[in-house]
Parts: structure tokens; sequence; C-alpha cells
């Protein structure tokens, strides 16, 4: 049987990681994304994958484009909320603007995604939904209140969620990538990346990859009895 998986933010970085993986190992897949175009083509060309372009922050286009992708691809089994926002800044500095364009995406845009499937799911007795959180969910990090209150509130809403799809046969987990060599870690200053890296015990910033096979397994018919988790996948930056 193959299944069918959308991934949110699903052309770049992580995203495009966890598309390649999934389809790799045989799943319908489609990525969402919401800005880049030319990365998205280019994306499309090189894998074959569908891209849908919506915004996860905002609610009415996600129920219009999962229709949309529902309608070319079938029923959504897997949805793998990757789709996140930086909006850096300390404390003292940070704009009620940049507070809520990272809520919004990154919390917000979880709850946009997996309400308009999640009936769907319980219907046909089963669904994967995998969050991606982030290690500074866990930890909290300096110039990133925003953005660590949006990834611990997708923990939150993973546990609570765990228990509900139980019984439809609905697992619900987050993977807290730590620092990854994407577009978005490669924008922190040189100085403060080489720094972060100094922290890691491995020595090393994680690849996307690492992250995607993490995804895969979750995503399996095998992983059947994991739910309400969190994998933490940081290079030994921070045991919870
Ligand atoms: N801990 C303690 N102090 C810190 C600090 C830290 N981690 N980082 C910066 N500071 C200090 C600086 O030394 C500086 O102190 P002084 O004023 O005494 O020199 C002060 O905080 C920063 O002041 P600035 O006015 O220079 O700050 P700014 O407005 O220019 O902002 C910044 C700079 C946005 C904080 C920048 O340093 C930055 O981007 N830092 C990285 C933040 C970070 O790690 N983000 C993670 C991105 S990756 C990601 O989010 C993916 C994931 O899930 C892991």
């Amino acid at each position: 049987m193959t299944r069918t998986a959308i991934v949110t933010g699903g052309s770049r970085g992580i995203g495009a990681a966890i598309s390649v993986g999934l389809k790799k190992a045989g799943y319908n897949v489609a990525a969402n994304y919401a800005g880049n175009d030319e990365a998205a083509q280019k994306f499309k060309a090189e894998t074959g994958i569908p891209v849908f372009k919506w915004s996860v922050a905002d609610y009415d286009a996600c129920v219009e484009g999962l229709k949309q992708v529902e309608a070319d691809l079938g029923p959504i089994d897997v949805l793998v909320n990757n789709a996140g926002i930086t909006r850096d800044a300390p404390f003292h500095k940070m704009t009620p603007q940049q507070w809520k364009e990272v809520i919004d995406t990154n919390l917000s845009g979880v709850f946009n995604m997996t309400h308009p499937l999640w009936n769907g799911m319980r219907e046909r007795k089963f669904g994967r939904v995998i969050t991606i959180s982030s290690i500074n969910g866990q930890k909290g990090q300096f110039a990133q209140a925003n953005y660590s209150a949006s990834k611990a509130g997708d923990l939150g809403f993973t546990k609570a969620l765990a228990q509900e799809g139980a019984r439809a046969n609905i697992t619900v987990n987050a993977i807290c990538p730590g620092y990854i060599a994407t577009d978005m870690v490669m924008a922190v200053p040189e100085k403060v990346r080489e720094s972060i890296v100094a922290q890691i015990p491995v020595g090393r910033l994680g690849e996307a990859d690492e992250i995607a096979r993490c995804v895969v397994f979750l995503a399996s018919e095998e992983a059947g009895f994991i739910t309400g988790s969190t994998i933490s996948a940081n290079g030994g930056q921070f045991f919870v």
C-alpha cells in the first residue's frame, strides 16, 4: 500500500531532505512551501516531487491547499510539520511583529495543518503526525524568546494530541533537531556559530539527512507503538 505524505517547508533545508527521504522510502510525497518559488521549482525539477504554495500561518489557505493535494495525490496519511522561521532578537529589542510572525508559523501553523487532516485520519484509522520542534524549544536560546516558545508549544501540542490519536491508530511525535547545516543556521553570525559548534560534543553541525531518517522511521508502520515522544537529534548538545 502506497501511503501519501505532505511535508511543510518541504522544498528547502531539512524539509527537502525529509521529502526526498520519504519518496525513497516509497511514499507519494507533496512538498508545501510558502515563499521561494525559484527554490521550489528547482526542487521539483530535480526530485519529481510536486510542490504546493501556501502559508501554513493561514488556516483557510491550509484547508484549500490540502484539498488540492488530496485531489491530486489521495488522502494524506503522513503529515510532517516542518515549516519554521526565525526572527531572532534580544527580548528588549523584540517587536510584537517578530513575536507574532514566529508564533503564527511555528506553532499556529502546526494547528492549521493538523486540524483539517485530523478527521480523515480518524476515519481511516491511520495517521502519522510528525512535528519538527527544536533543541531551542527544550533548552531555550538567547535572542529566541519567540522561537523557543513556539517550539516548546509544539512539544505540548504533540503530547496532548498523542493521547487523542492513540485509539484511532494515529501517532503524534516530535523531533528536536540541534544545529543542522541549513540556511537558517548559516544565517547566524559566523562567530556565534563557531561558539555553538564548540558546544556540540560530536564536534560538528548535523546533516539534514540525519533528521530525515528519524522522520522515515516515525512514519513507518513499525513505529506504531511510539507516540507522544520526542526524538532529540543534537550531537549530544543537550540531554532532556
Ligand atoms: N549568550 C549570552 N549573550 C549573548 C549570546 C548568548 N548566546 N549571544 C549574544 N549575546 C550577547 C552579545 O555578546 C552582545 O553583548 P554585548 O552587548 O555585551 O556585546 C549582546 O548579547 C547582543 O547585543 P546586540 O545588540 O549585538 O544584539 P543584536 O540586536 O545585534 O542581535 C543576535 C544579535 C540576533 C542576538 C545575534 O547574535 C544572533 O543571531 N545570535 C544567534 C541566536 C541563535 O543562536 N539563533 C539560533 C538560530 S538557528 C535555529 O534556530 C535552528 C534551530 O532550531 C537550532
